[in-house]
């Protein structure tokens, strides 16, 4: 992986940093049960400006008049490597991460006072790791102890994740190029359930089929727990049992996007599970596919953020007053908010390193206006319609969820698509051609 992206990043943070200091762990590893751990993640903003794997690991940045980046890591350790696999160490760190020096995790307490000491400013994700908090706190009070050898503590502490989530929000090319490799391969994965799904299969044997083809093209696995939802359970918003048998002329809905390289996809299909849409399913699932259409042509650089949800709301309004869920006129429903029974989620979210990604919604300031998007942005598009069984519902729409999700980076002009998993009626129904 080449380093230039992230010594980019570096190079940016610092900059922003003033005279201040930053300090940014990787996530801690975590018990499983007794003796076994969860697989190991890093932390986003760790990894965003390291790209360093491992874990025990965190980096200090000054800015300034020299700025430098330091990279603490674990020791190298012969009897730990032959049992857990290879350590960077300091010296490899140093010269394969391109951090400006390198020492031992172990040093960290020890040098952390003299590193902030004559700081204006410490620049720490204050609040979100109560050990991390009282170990920054231990730092200050060790330089607040020596004033009178000179020593100054910095008297502003401020929130890092503002600044680096400001610089998440709009991605560079190298990001963009992982989130488009990662897009191609759960692409594939839904492709993939389409043409294995029958009925009769259980929800978990689609499901593996998604991580045969996540793991088998070189993802890390899925970005989340995925959702593969028949029948009604796609009602369900949140649904990660995926243990139900998958009903004939029931649809189904999975919404999957693998891992790669630390970055997300994010992308929903609904099909049918014998391969063919009934007339009612093809009229929910045609006013979904028109309202992400509609949300796709609102997403260009200097609309509000709010501006795609509210395509699609008016697209999913009408479709509601068509298919006799609703009574009334389009303003009507949308002014009564009554369209919320069947479409209770927002349009879409910033996506990237995490599912849900790193950024604001709305400016600074009280009552700030939502975000406009900007050309780099990445987002995912994803409305949908989930009918309730209920005595006031027609019969044949009953247990019907839909939703449909694909991924986009603001371009100059509008947006560019890049998830391209079978989607139309057509395109789905030949994917699942049985003959
Ligand atoms: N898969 C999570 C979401 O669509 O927001
Ligand atoms: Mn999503
Ligand atoms: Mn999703």
């Amino acid at each position: 992986m080449t380093q230039t992206p992230f010594i980019r990043r570096r190079q940016n943070l610092a900059a922003q940093l003033g005279n201040g200091v930053a300090i940014v762990p990787t996530a801690p590893e975590r018990v499983r049960n007794r003796d076994t751990h969860h697989p190991y993640r890093f932390d986003s903003y760790f990894w965003y400006l390291t790209g360093f794997p491992e874990p025990e690991a965190v980096l200090v940045v000054t800015g300034g008049d020299k700025p430098q980046s330091i990279l603490f890591c674990r020791a190298k350790n012969e009897e730990r490597e032959i049992w857990d696999g290879y350590r960077h160490g300091p010296a490899g760190a140093q010269d394969n991460f391109g951090v400006d020096a390198a020492f031992p995790i172990g040093e960290l307490d020890q040098r952390l006072p003299e590193l902030i000491a004559d700081r204006s400013v410490l620049w720490h994700s204050l609040g979100h790791d109560e050990e991390w908090d009282s170990r920054i706190t231990a730092a200050l009070n060790t330089v607040r102890s020596q004033s009178r050898a000179g020593k100054r503590a910095p008297r502003e502490i401020r929130d890092l994740r503002a600044l680096i989530d400001g610089m998440r929000l709009v991605k560079d090319n190298s990001e963009i190029d992982t989130m488009r490799r990662a897009a191609a391969i759960s692409a594939a994965g839904h492709a993939r359930a389409m043409r294995h799904c029958r009925p009769g299969m259980a929800e978990y044997e689609l499901e593996a089929e998604l991580i045969h083809e996540f793991r088998r093209r070189g993802a890390d696995g899925h970005a989340y727990t995925p959702i593969v939802a028949g029948g009604a359970n796609a009602c369900v918003l949140h649904y990660i049992e995926n243990d139900r048998v998958l009903p004939d002329n029931a649809l189904v809905l999975i919404d999957a996007g693998c891992e790669l390289d630390g970055y997300a996809a994010d992308i929903t299909r609904t099909f049918p599970v014998n391969g063919r849409f009934s007339p009612a399913q093809r009229d929910c699932y045609e006013i979904v596919l028109a309202a992400q259409q509609a949300a796709i042509a609102a997403v260009r650089p200097g609309a509000s953020f709010m501006a795609y949800h509210d395509a699609a709301v008016r697209v999913l309004a009408q479709g509601m007053i068509d298919l006799s869920l609703l009574n009334g006129s389009v303003d009507g429903v949308i002014e009564s908010e009554s369209y919320k029974r069947f479409y209770m989620h927002r349009t879409g979210h910033w996506l990237g390193l995490d599912v849900h990604d790193a950024g604001e919604y709305k400016e600074d300031g009280e009552g700030g206006e939502w975000v406009k998007l900007a050309p780099g942005m990445t987002l995912t598009v994803e409305p949908g319609l989930y009918i309730r069984p209920a005595a006031d519902i027609p019969h044949e729409l009953h247990g019907i969820g839909i939703r449909i999700e694909d991924d986009v980076v603001v371009t100059t002009s509008n947006c560019d698509v890049y998830t391209d998993a079978p989607k139309s009626i057509t395109e789905i129904e030949e994917v699942m051609r049985r003959d």
